[in-house]
């Protein structure tokens, strides 16, 4: 279960699709993307915009790409998003049904919307992890960050992931750059430098040896 957090427009979405598209054409998973803030067309604009191929593997069953925002439960008194309990339901049926491997919600601030209390949403998402968990799939959970007001929208999405990869948009001489850092890597002695995240024509691009300075 991976994390990824960062505030709007450091390129979550993108790391997301890469992650769900690469899983599948380089490493034959099956790959299903759950977007519960961007329409369809959105994504399919950005696949195609970075050169990432959709159809051949959607009709093989190896990359699914769905708008859970149709899934919306039209709760009178919210009148919102759906919660972590119907996303459970959900899941434990497509996953089997599809053989997914891979799986990225994009993302856990918008299922949040569904809950009045802190505690409650703690609590399910503690659950969820946990069902998520004991599915065996890879995740790649986003969540969003707000401007200078900690790592993740509620501060303990961290606590459940066993890897937490934060992207970041630093202000320097009046411009905005990207930065990538990992935080956390459950069992392993990972890389701790924060690097340049650059957006180029073939999508995300991090050079090992770079570093924000
Ligand atoms: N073709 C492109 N080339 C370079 N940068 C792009 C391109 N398309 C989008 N971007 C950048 O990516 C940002 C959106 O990234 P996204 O992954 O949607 O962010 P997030 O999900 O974190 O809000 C845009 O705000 C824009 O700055
Ligand atoms: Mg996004």
């Amino acid at each position: 279960m991976n994390l990824v957090s960062g505030p709007a427009g450091s390129g979550k979405t993108l790391l997301g699709l890469h992650f769900f598209h690469g899983g599948a054409t380089v490493h034959g998973d099956n790959s299903m993307y759950l977007s519960l803030e961007e329409p369809r067309a959105n994504l399919d604009k950005v696949l195609g915009i970075f050169g990432m191929e959709m159809a051949p593997f959607e009709s093989m069953g190896k990359l699914i790409l769905l708008d859970l925002g149709e899934l919306r439960v039209a709760d009178k008194e919210t009148g919102t998003m759906l919660g972590f309990g119907e996303l459970q339901d959900f899941l434990r049926s497509s996953l089997k049904k599809n053989s997914v491997e891979r799986l990225v919600i994009d993302s856990l601030s918008a299922i949040g919307l569904h809950y009045r209390s802190m505690r409650d949403l703690r609590e399910e998402l503690f659950l969820f992890a946990r069902f998520l968990r004991e599915t065996n799939v890879t995740a790649l959970l986003i969540t969003e960050s707000l401007e200078n007001a900690g790592l993740t929208r509620w501060g303990f999405e961290q606590f459940v992931a066993d890897s937490f990869i934060h992207l970041g948009m630093e202000e320097t001489k009046g411009e905005l750059r990207r930065t990538i850092t990992i935080r956390k890597m459950r069992f392993t002695k990972h890389d701790t430098v924060k690097h340049p995240l650059r957006i180029t024509q073939n999508g995300i691009v991090v050079e090992a040896d770079e570093r924000v300075v």
